[in-house]
C-alpha cells in the first residue's frame, strides 16, 4: 500500500495535521492509522483545557511563557515557549473554525479557567470534558476530507527506514491479522504518550509509547526521558486499581487539599499552595503519605456552591457519586499517579525528526516546551502549533510528492508466524510494577541499575519470542513498553541534578 503522507496516530496531534495538509494537496493521499477505535486516545479524555492568552487586559504572552518556564524548572527552550504561546491563538481559531466549541460567561467572553502553576485565568475549556469536545469535532471533519483514508484497528509494528530516510511502516491489521508494507513519502508520529507502563495511570490502555519505541528501534534520537509527570489528584478507589483524573481545574475553582486530619498541608511545600505546579504538588503528596502511612489524601470541595460545581464539572461530579463520594458533605480520596511523559521524539522547530522525512508530533515527541515539568493544559497547545510547524514546513519543500521521492530501498515485508500472549500479561504487570516502585515519583541509582538489568534479561527474551511467534499488537505493545522503560530508566541513572518532575535521592 502506498500514500504520499502517513500519520500514526488520531489524537489532536495526528488528525490536525492530516486535514491540514489533506486540505492543502486535495489531489494527495493521505492515510491516518490508528490501532483502536478512531477516537481512542488521551486526547479524548482531556479534562482541564487549552492554555492560552486571550485575556489580555488581566494576562499577557510574558506572563504565559515565564509560568511555563518557572514549571518546567529551567530547562525549556525559551524560544520554543515563545513560538507556542504566541501562536496559541491563531490555532485556537482553526479548532473554532473545525466545529469545537468552549464554554464562555454571560457577557459572551470565554470562561477562562485557572490551573496549577498559572499566574493568570487561560484554560480554555468545554466543561470537563474538553478532549472530547475537540476530538469529535476533528474526526467529523476528517470524514468530510475525501482524500483522507482513516484505517482504525491498524497497528504500527515498526518504521521502516533506509539509510537515515524514512520510507513508511509495517502495520499489523488487527482485524484480519495480515501485515502489510505501508510506503509513504512522509511519515508522521503521532502515537501520544506512556501511562500504561506505569499502570496506575490517568492514560487511556493505548498509551505505550509505541511511536517512541518504534523511533528509537529506528535510531532516532529521544531526549529527557526521564521527566514523567505525576498527576497529583486521580481518585484513589483501595478495591481497583481505576485511576479516573480529578483535574486540576478543581482545585484552580477552590477547592482543597488536605490530609486526614484535615490539614492543608502543602504550604510547608509551596506558599502556592493547591496551585503550586504539579511537579510540586505530587512530591509534597508522596512525602506526607509515607511520613503519615495513610493510602490517600483529600480534595475538601464541601466549601464549594455545588450548583457552580456541577455547572462547571458535571463529569467528575457524576463518577463522585457513582463512587459514594458526595463533594457537598464528602472530601474525595486522591493519589498522585502517572500522567503525561514530559520527553519523547527529540525533534527540531519544526517537528522534524533526527531521521529524514519523519517528523514527530503531540507527546510523543519532545519540544523544548516542557522542560523538566509540563505546564498545566500546555499539551493540547503544543499539538495543536507543532502540528501547524509540520505542516508548513512540509508544504515548503517542493518535491515531495510519494512518486517523486522513494528510492529502491531494502523493504522486506515482515513474515508472519504462530501466536502466543499468554506470558504478556505477567510481564507486563512485572514492568508496571518496577516503573511505579523503582522508576517513580522518587528514584535512587541502585534501584535503578538494578532494575535496567531486570529490563535488559526481559528485552532479550522479548525479542526472541517476537521473532518466533505470530505478531499481535499485544506483543507489539509489551516489546515497546520494553523499550521505552529501559530509556526511562537510562536517562534517570544519567540525570545527575534534581529538578522539575525528576526527583532521586
Ligand atoms: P493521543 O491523543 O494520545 O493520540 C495517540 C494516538 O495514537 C491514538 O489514536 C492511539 O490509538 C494511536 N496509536 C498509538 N500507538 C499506535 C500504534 N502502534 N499504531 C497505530 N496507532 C497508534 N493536556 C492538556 O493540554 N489539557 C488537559 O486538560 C489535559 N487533560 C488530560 C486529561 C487526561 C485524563 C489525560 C490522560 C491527559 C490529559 N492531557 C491534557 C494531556 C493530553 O491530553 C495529551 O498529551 C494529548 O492529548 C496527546 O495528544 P496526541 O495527539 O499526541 O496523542
Ligand atoms: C487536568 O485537567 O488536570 C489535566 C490538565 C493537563 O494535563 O494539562
Amino acid at each position: 500500500m502506498k500514500t504520499d503522507y502517513l500519520i500514526i496516530g488520531s489524537g489532536i496531534a495526528g488528525l490536525t495535521f492530516s486535514l491540514k495538509i489533506a486540505q492543502h494537496y486535495p489531489e494527495r493521499k493521505v492515510v491516518i492509522i490508528t490501532k483502536s477505535e478512531d477516537a481512542e486516545s488521551n486526547t479524548k479524555y482531556a479534562q482541564g483545557g487549552v492554555a492560552i492568552v486571550m485575556d489580555h487586559l488581566n494576562d499577557s504572552f510574558e506572563k504565559h511563557i515565564k509560568d511555563t518556564i518557572k514549571a518546567g524548572d529551567g530547562l525549556c527552550d525559551p524560544n520554543i515557549v515563545e513560538m507556542v504561546v504566541k501562536e496559541g491563538p491563531q490555532r485556537f481559531n482553526e479548532l473554532l473554525k473545525w466545529g469545537a466549541s468552549f464554554d464562555k460567561n454571560d457577557n459572551g467572553k470565554y470562561n477562562l479557567g485557572k490551573e496549577g502553576g498559572h499566574s493568570a485565568n487561560r484554560i480554555l475549556h468545554r466543561k470537563d470534558q474538553t478532549g472530547k469536545e475537540i476530538e469529535e469535532a476533528l474526526i467529523k471533519q476528517i470524514g468530510k476530507q475525501k482524500n483522507i483514508e482513516l484505517l482504525d484497528y491498524h497497528f504500527a509494528i515498526d518504521l521502516l527506514t533506509s539509510e537515515n530516510r524514512c520510507y513508511g511502516c509495517y502495520v499489523l491489521n488487527e482485524r484480519t491479522g495480515q501485515i502489510l508494507t505501508l510506503r509513504a513519502g512522509y511519515t508522521v508520529l503521532a502515537t501520544g504518550g506512556i501511562g500504561k507502563i506505569y499502570g496506575l495511570t490517568t492514560n487511556p490502555e493505548i498509551s505505550t509509547g509505541d511511536g517512541i519505541a518504534m523511533a528509537h528501534r529506528a535510531n532516532a534520537k529521544t531526549k529527557d526521558m526521564e521527566f514523567i509527570q505525576f498527576h497529583p489528584t486521580a481518585f484513589y478507589n483501595p478495591d481497583s486499581n481505576e485511576t479516573f483524573l480529578i483535574s486540576e481545574a478543581v482545585r484552580g475553582f477552590g477547592a482543597y487539599l488536605k490530609n486526614k486530619k484535615g490539614e492543608r498541608f502543602l504550604f510547608k511545600a509551596d506558599q502556592r499552595g493547591e496551585l503550586a505546579s504539579r511537579d510540586i504538588v505530587s512530591q509534597a503528596i508522596y512525602n506526607e503519605l509515607k511520613s503519615t502511612e495513610e493510602n490517600c489524601v483529600y480534595l475538601d470541595c464541601t466549601h464549594l456552591d455545588k450548583e457552580e460545581f456541577i455547572h462547571h464539572f458535571p463529569m467528575i461530579f457524576e463518577y463522585c457519586i457513582k463512587n459514594d463520594v458526595n463533594i457537598e458533605s464528602d472530601w474525595i480520596p486522591v493519589i498522585p499517579v502517572q500522567h503525561y511523559l514530559c520527553g519523547g521524539i527529540d525533534v527540531d522547530s519544526n517537528g522534524k525528526t533526527s531521521i529524514d522525512h519523519l517528523y514527530a508530533c503531540g507527546e510523543c515527541s519532545r519540544t523544548g516546551l516542557h522542560g523538566a515539568n509540563r505546564l498545566a493544559s500546555n499539551s493540547l497547545l503544543e499539538a495543536l502549533v507543532f502540528s501547524d510547524r509540520i505542516y508548513k514546513q512540509i508544504t515548503k519543500s517542493s518535491v515531495n510528492k510519494l512518486t517523486q521521492t522513494i528510492t529502491a530501498a531494502d523493504l522486506n515485508p515482515l513474515e508472519q508466524c504462530d501466536l502466543s500472549d499468554n506470558y504478556t500479561n505477567d510481564l507486563e504487570t512485572e514492568i508496571q510494577l518496577c516503573m511505579r516502585e523503582k522508576v517513580g515519583i522518587v528514584r535512587n541509582n541502585e534501584e535503578l541499575k538494578q532494575t535496567l538489568q531486570q529490563f535488559k534479561v526481559w528485552k532479550k527474551e522479548i525479542e526472541q519470542k517476537f521473532q518466533q511467534n505470530t505478531i499481535s499488537s499485544t506483543l507489539c505493545e509489551i516489546r515497546n513498553m520494553l523499550d521505552v522503560a529501559i530509556l526511562i530508566t537510562k536517562a534517570s541513572i544519567k540525570r545527575a541534578k534534581n529538578c522539575g518532575g525528576f526527583l532521586k535521592i
